[in-house]
């Protein structure tokens, strides 16, 4: 069964009645472009086939009324809140995310006062945006409910207030213009910036490869994470350079900028302008059609995560290096790091290859085992009933 229709079945069971509409919206995985997006960079991620849904009816009291579904159709309800009362630092956990969507839908004047029932299944804390999943499923469902139609543009900057102000992670972009915008068999090609985005066809298989996910399963979060310590870093550079944001240092500007900087905020700079430069080559790569000569870049990007802007860890590390022991074109971390997903470019011939060796490589440093599955780009957030 489909989460969306998990999502329907609970509602009814809960609230004895079918729900008005079921919305839904994936996670994602960044094929390239890390730590750029709130540097006015560039990213390439897609949508995976894992998806929240939040089935919804509205209410005429002010009121949201949240459960979610657990393993087994287990389902637990969060204390029902008024929207007036809600503010930062109200709410913690897991219902934070919708009662954070309501808040900042309220503040755009959207009444959203509903009966929420969600189900899911994107690996919580895997660094596959199951938060960010969760409030594009909200957001769609409650302005479905209001009648409001609104541009994903405005809704991503939306939830990223709610992320930022409500729940208090000072996420960028990525996760959400991804989960809003994707389309199946394609990278979403995202000027940050500008809004601008493109549709880059991008079908693995047909060149014989598999984005192979690998799910650490260590833990992150971003609101305990070195992550806003990186974003103020980036910030602090710009201001000493005098620039807007990262975005404006060119590859070629690069080393006279450095030569500005104070020392530690060098390999964050680095960082930046050589990952915004890998996502503009690997986009011209697939252009041409030439997928395995990406793989170098994924893992330049690896490096320069785990050297220059310091946000992995050993998880990451043994994925990435054991998947291309074993064969792997290239491998990197995806999303904010320090704990989560790694991706591996790899040929469909050797991947239960890659696979085991990754296992093994866990095992012999006593980590948990990871979760592997093959990314394949799907569809965008959306109503499904
Ligand atoms: C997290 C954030 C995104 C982005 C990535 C790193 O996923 O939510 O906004 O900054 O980390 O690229």
């Amino acid at each position: 069964m489909n989460q969306a229709a998990r999502a329907a079945e609970a509602f009814e069971r809960l609230h004895g009645r079918s729900p008005a509409g079921v919305w839904s919206a994936p996670g994602r995985v960044n094929l390239i472009g890390e730590h750029t997006d709130y540097n006015d960079g560039f990213v390439l991620p897609f949508a995976i086939p894992h998806r929240t849904a939040v089935a919804a009816s509205p209410r005429d009291d002010d009121t949201i009324k949240v459960s979610t579904l657990h393993d087994r159709g287990r389902a637990e309800t969060a204390d029902p809140v008024r929207i007036s009362d809600l503010a930062p630092g109200t709410i913690s956990g897991w219902p934070a995310y919708p009662s954070g969507v309501a808040w900042v839908l309220r503040q755009q004047g959207i009444s959203a006062g509903a009966d929420l029932v969600i189900a899911g299944d994107v690996p919580a804390g895997a660094g596959l945006s199951s938060s960010h999943s969760l409030e594009c499923a909200t957001a769609l469902a409650l302005l479905g409910l209001a009648g409001s139609t609104q541009s994903t543009s405005d809704i991503a900057k939306w939830i990223q207030q709610a992320e930022n102000d409500f729940v208090g992670a000072p996420t960028g972009l990525l996760d959400q213009t991804a989960s809003l915008n994707c389309t199946e068999a394609h990278v979403l090609f995202l000027d940050v910036r500008s809004g601008e985005a493109e549709q880059v066809p991008f079908d693995a298989s047909r060149h014989g490869l598999e984005v192979l996910v690998i799910d650490t399963r260590a833990s992150h979060s971003h609101t305990e994470s070195g992550y806003g310590a990186r974003r103020r870093g980036c910030e602090q550079a710009a201001e000493i350079l005098g620039i807007p944001a990262l975005r404006d240092v060119s590859l070629d500007e690069l080393d006279g900028s450095l030569a500005k900087l104070p020392e530690e905020l060098r390999p964050l700079v680095k960082h930046v302008v050589t990952e915004n430069d890998r996502v503009l080559q690997t986009v011209a790569l697939l252009k041409q059609d030439k997928y395995a000569e990406i793989g170098p870049l994924l893992s330049a990007s690896h490096a320069s995560l785990r050297d220059d802007y310091r946000v992995s860890c050993d998880e990451l590390d043994v994925a990435a290096e054991a998947a291309e022991a074993a064969g792997a074109l290239g491998a990197r971390m995806i999303g904010g790091g320090f704990g989560g997903s790694a991706i591996a470019l790899v040929r469909g011939d050797a991947r239960a290859e890659v696979e085991a060796a990754v296992t093994e490589a866990f095992a012999k440093r006593s980590f948990t085992a990871p979760r592997m599955f093959t990314g394949v780009p799907s569809a965008g957030a959306g109503q499904d009933r």
